[in-house]
C-alpha cells in the first residue's frame, strides 16, 4: 500500500517532467470541485513539486498554506518553483504533520494518499490537524482503469517484465477506488463526506514526449524502467507504440482519471 524505497520520491525536477505537468491542471479541477471558503489556512499534505500548494494559492485565496513532504529534494524543488509568501515548505509526511495552533481550515493532499504508510490513520491524522468543522480532502488516480497513460504503460510493462505485475499500481493501491476512499474518510470519523471522478487530459505532441519522463527514475513507472534491460526496454517501446497509436499529426490524445473525497471533521469534536 505504502511508499517503497524504489518508488524514488528524490528528484523533484524530474517528476515535474513526468507527472508534475498533470498533477498542476488536475490539483486545480480539484480546488474548483471542492469550492472551500477562501482566506483559510491550508495544509497540503505529500506536496512533491508543489502543484496542490500552487493550485490553492491561485483558486482559494489562502491565508496561509503549510506544504510539507518527507523528501528533502522536492521541498527544494518546490521551494524554487512557488515564492509564494503565504506558502510555508517543511520536510514532514503523514505520521508526524505539522500542527497550526486552532487547527488549519483544510488538510488536503494530492496523489499522494496511497503512498502514505497507513492511509488510514493519515486521514485521522488529518481530522486532528483541522478545526472542527474543518476540511479533509484528497484525490488519488484511478490507475486501475482511468489513468490511461499509465495504464497502458503497466500493460505493456507486464509484457516484458514479469515484476510489472507486482508494482502495476492497479494492483498496489486498492484504495484508489470511490467506494474505498469514502469507507476509508468515513472510518476516520469524518462527515459530510463527498467524492467525484475528476480528469484532465493528457495531451502528448509525439510518442517520444510521452516516452522521455519514463527515463527520468521518479515514481513506481520509472523506477521500474531504470531496472529494464536494453532488450527489455526496447520490447516495451515496440508494444507501447502499438498500444498507443497516434492522430495524424503524431500527438497522442489521452485523458488521465482521478478520484476526489473530501470530508470534514466534526463542530462538536473538542480539540
Ligand atoms: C505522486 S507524488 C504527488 C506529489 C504532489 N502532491 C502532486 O500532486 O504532484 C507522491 C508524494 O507523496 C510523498 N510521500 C510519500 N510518503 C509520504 C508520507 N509518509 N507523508 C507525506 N508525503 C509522502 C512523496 O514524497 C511524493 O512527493
Amino acid at each position: 500500500m505504502n511508499t517503497r524505497a524504489e518508488d524514488g520520491w528524490n528528484a523533484g525536477d524530474t517528476y515535474e517532467t513526468f507527472m508534475g505537468r498533470w498533477s498542476r491542471p488536475l490539483a486545480e479541477t480539484f480546488l474548483d470541485w471542492l469550492d472551500a471558503a477562501h482566506g483559510g489556512h491550508w495544509l497540503d499534505v505529500g506536496t512533491g513539486s508543489g502543484a496542490l500548494a500552487a493550485a490553492i494559492c491561485a483558486r482559494a485565496a489562502p491565508a496561509s498554506v503549510m506544504a510539507c513532504d518527507p523528501s528533502p529534494s522536492f521541498i527544494d524543488a518546490a521551494r524554487r518553483k512557488l515564492a509564494d509568501p503565504r506558502v510555508t515548505f517543511t520536510v514532514a509526511g503523514a505520521g508526524s504533520l505539522p500542527r497550526r495552533d486552532g487547527g488549519y481550515d483544510a488538510a488536503v493532499s494530492g496523489l499522494a494518499l496511497n503512498f502514505f504508510p497507513d492511509p488510514s490513520l493519515a486521514i485521522v491524522e488529518q481530522l486532528d490537524a483541522v478545526r472542527p468543522g474543518g476540511l479533509v480532502g484528497a484525490f488519488v488516480w484511478d490507475y486501475a482503469r482511468g489513468m490511461e497513460f499509465l495504464r497502458h504503460f503497466w500493460d505493456a510493462a507486464a509484457t516484458v517484465e514479469p515484476r510489472a505485475a507486482e508494482a502495476d499500481e492497479g494492483l498496489r493501491f486498492p484504495i484508489c477506488n470511490p467506494r474505498r476512499l469514502e469507507s476509508l474518510f468515513r472510518s476516520a470519523g469524518a462527515t459530510r463526506i463527498r467524492g467525484a471522478a475528476l480528469s484532465v487530459p493528457t495531451v502528448f505532441s509525439g510518442f517520444e514526449d510521452y516516452w522521455r519522463p519514463f527515463l527520468g527514475g521518479t515514481g513506481p513507472a520509472p523506477s521500474l524502467v531504470a531496472t529494464l534491460s536494453e532488450e527489455q526496454r526496447a520490447g516495451l517501446v515496440s508494444d507501447l507504440r502499438r498500444r498507443l497509436g497516434a492522430q495524424g499529426d503524431g500527438s497522442i490524445a489521452l485523458r488521465a482519471r482521478a478520484w476526489a473525497v473530501v470530508g470534514y471533521r466534526s463542530s462538536a469534536t473538542p480539540r
